[in-house]
């Protein structure tokens, strides 16, 4: 079963408690959060991704997806983690090395957050097979990550499709989420190739209709 992820990044200043319920009433599987440090990319979202976060978490039941394209991943974990998020993914280039990247595993997975490993377009997926066994989810970014709004890498299908044959290969309990320039044309290769949690932004919040636009994206076969 497809699920969709809607990414608040861009939501209109002075319309976010209506936006945030409106989206809720449309059936958004989860509420996606993109936290950035104005580090590892240049935008800093952090402190107002850490209020809708909070806000969010006070009126919906949603769960929140939480997205960290940070560089200090440990000091995000805890300060999202308070929130008891569905997930959290780190990125893999915020990693010094494998033994970093299994510390923010374990970190995570004390606040009883599922654990997500997040690739950049120009990471190789098999980069992270030895610490996938250890994670729920790979976030294949199918765009340069740091803002919205972004055209879709149509290349890195085959990233998707190469995640799918190792994760069904090696029997591992592993979704795969794609995140960036997702909408009605771009969501069909994908979930063929094998993507079951679509991130989109843009495509739902220019939508008159959120629950038109989220039904439709998580249609089997993605019928317009
Ligand atoms: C980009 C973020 C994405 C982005 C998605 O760095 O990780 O979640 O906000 O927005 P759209 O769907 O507009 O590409
Ligand atoms: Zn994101």
């Amino acid at each position: 079963m497809v699920e969709v992820s809607t990414s608040i990044l861009n939501v209109e200043e002075g319309k976010e408690a209506e936006t945030f319920l409106a989206l809720e009433k449309g059936k958004t599987d989860y509420f996606h959060i993109d936290v950035m440090d104005g580090k590892f990319v240049r935008k800093n979202t952090y402190k107002k991704m850490l209020e809708y976060a909070s806000y969010i978490k006070r009126i919906s039941n949603l769960p929140l997806d939480i997205h960290f394209m940070v560089k200090d991943v440990k000091k995000a974990i805890d300060d999202f983690g308070v929130l008891e998020p569905r997930c959290m993914t780190f990125h893999f280039e915020a990693c010094e090395n494998y033994d970093t990247a299994i510390q923010y595993i374990e970190q995570i997975k004390q606040y009883n957050s599922k654990v997500g490993i997040a690739v950049k377009p120009a990471t190789e997926v098999a980069d992270i097979y030895p610490i996938l066994p250890y994670a729920h989810l790979v976030l294949i970014m199918t765009v340069e990550p740091g803002r919205g709004g972004q055209t879709f890498m149509k290349e890195m299908t085959d990233k998707v499709r190469q995640s799918k044959v190792y994760i069904d290969h090696n029997d591992l309990e592993v979704d795969i989420e794609v995140d960036g320039g997702i909408n009605l044309h771009t969501a069909r290769p994908v979930k063929e190739a094998g993507a079951n949690i679509l991130v989109a932004g843009t495509a739902i919040l220019k939508a008159i209709d959120y629950g038109e636009i989220i039904r439709c994206l998580k249609k089997e076969n993605g019928a317009l």
